[in-house]
C-alpha cells in the first residue's frame, strides 16, 4: 500500500483525536514551512511501504500514532499554549521525554522499556521509521511511547516552556555541506528553543558521529546561558550506559567513526 508518503504539499484533514482515529494520508503530509521559520532539519521524502509494514501502520496508528498537527498535541484552537495533555495522550500524568528523529526506533523502545515511569513522544519525519517504531512499540507491549509524524521543531515551537523532562536527539542529520549548515539541529536558536521547552532541571541529550558536528554541539550548548554541562570535565559525556547503540551509530562504527554524547541540564 502506498499511503502517499510525506511531501511538501499543503495538507488538509488536520483535526482528529490523539488516538482511536483511523490513519489518513493527510497525517503524513508535511506543510510548507512558514517564511519566518529556519530551514527544516530533514528532507521531506516520498516513501512507499511494503504491504506488511503498511498493514502494521494502519492497524497501530489509531493506538499509538499522531501527527504533529493533531489537536491532541496542543496545537488546536481548543488548547492554545496549553501544556500537552499527557493524561489524554498516555492515560496518566508522568514526566515527558521528547525524542527528535528516532529513525527506526530501536533505541527509543529499549530506553522506554527501561524507564517505565516516564512517557516518550518520539517525533520522526520519515514514514518508514514511523511504521517500524509502531511495530516495535506493539511487540514490546509498551504503553509509554507515542509515535508522532512530522517536524519535531514545528511541534516544539507551538508548545509552552517547561513541556519536557528531557529532550534527546541521537545522530541528527549531520548536513556536512557548508551550504546546508542552517539545517543542522544544533544551532543556537534551536538549542535555545529546546532548552526553553525543558523543565528547569531537565536534560538535553545529543549524540553524533560527525567530529565537526560534535564540536559545534559542544560550543553551542556551552554558550547557551540556560544550560550547564552535566559532565564535570566540561566536555563530552562518557557514553551513558542507558543509551543503546542505534542503527545509524552501528553503520558509523563500521565506517570507523566513533560517537560523542553531550548531556546538558537546564539550569534556569
Ligand atoms: C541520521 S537519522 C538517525 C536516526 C536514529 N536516531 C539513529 O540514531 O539511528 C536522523 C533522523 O532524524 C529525522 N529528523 C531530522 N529532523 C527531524 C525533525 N525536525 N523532526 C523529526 N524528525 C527529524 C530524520 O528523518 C532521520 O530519521
Amino acid at each position: 500500500m502506498d499511503i502517499g508518503g510525506p511531501t511538501d504539499r499543503d495538507g488538509g484533514g488536520e483535526s482528529g483525536t490523539p488516538t482511536g482515529r483511523p490513519l489518513s494520508a493527510d497525517d503524513f503530509r508535511h506543510r510548507p514551512g512558514r517564511p519566518d521559520e529556519p530551514q527544516r532539519t530533514f528532507h521531506p521524502r516520498r516513501a512507499s511501504l511494503g504491504r506488511d509494514r503498511a498493514a502494521d501502520l494502519a492497524r497501530l496508528w489509531p493506538r499509538f500514532g499522531l501527527s504533529v498537527h493533531d489537536e491532541a498535541l496542543g496545537r488546536g484552537p481548543r488548547t492554545p499554549g496549553a501544556l500537552l495533555d499527557t493524561a489524554a495522550l498516555f492515560g496518566r500524568t508522568a514526566p515527558l521525554v521528547l525524542e527528535i528523529g528516532p529513525g527506526m526506533g530501536a533505541a527509543t523502545v529499549a530506553m522506554a522499556a527501561a524507564d517505565p515511569g516516564r512517557d516518550v513522544l518520539a517525533v520522526e519525519a520519515h514514514l518508514p521509521g514511523i511504521a517500524a517504531l509502531l511495530s516495535l512499540v506493539e511487540r514490546h507491549g509498551l504503553t509509554n511511547v507515542r509515535v508522532v509524524h512530522g517536524d519535531a521543531l514545528e511541534l516544539v515551537r507551538d508548545l509552552p516552556p517547561g513541556s519536557f523532562d528531557e529532550v534527546r536527539a541521537y545522530f541528527p542529520d549531520p548536513w556536512p555541506k557548508q551550504r546546508h549548515a542552517r539545517r543542522r539541529l544544533a544551532r543556537p536558536d534551536t538549542v535555545a528553543l529546546l532548552r526553553d521547552r525543558l523543565v528547569v532541571g531537565g536534560l538535553l541529550h545529543l549524540a553524533t558521529d560527525a567530529p565537526d558536528y560534535a564540536a559545534q554541539m559542544l560550543a553551542v550548548l556551552t554558550a547557551d546561558p540556560g544550560l550547564a554541562n552535566v559532565d564535570a570535565a566540561d566536555g563530552y559525556t562518557p557514553r551513558p550506559t542507558h543509551r543503546p547503540t542505534t542503527a545509524f551509530e552501528r553503520k558509523a562504527a563500521v565506517a570507523g567513526r566513533g560517537s560523542r554524547d553531550l548531556v546538558f541540564r537546564r539550569v534556569r
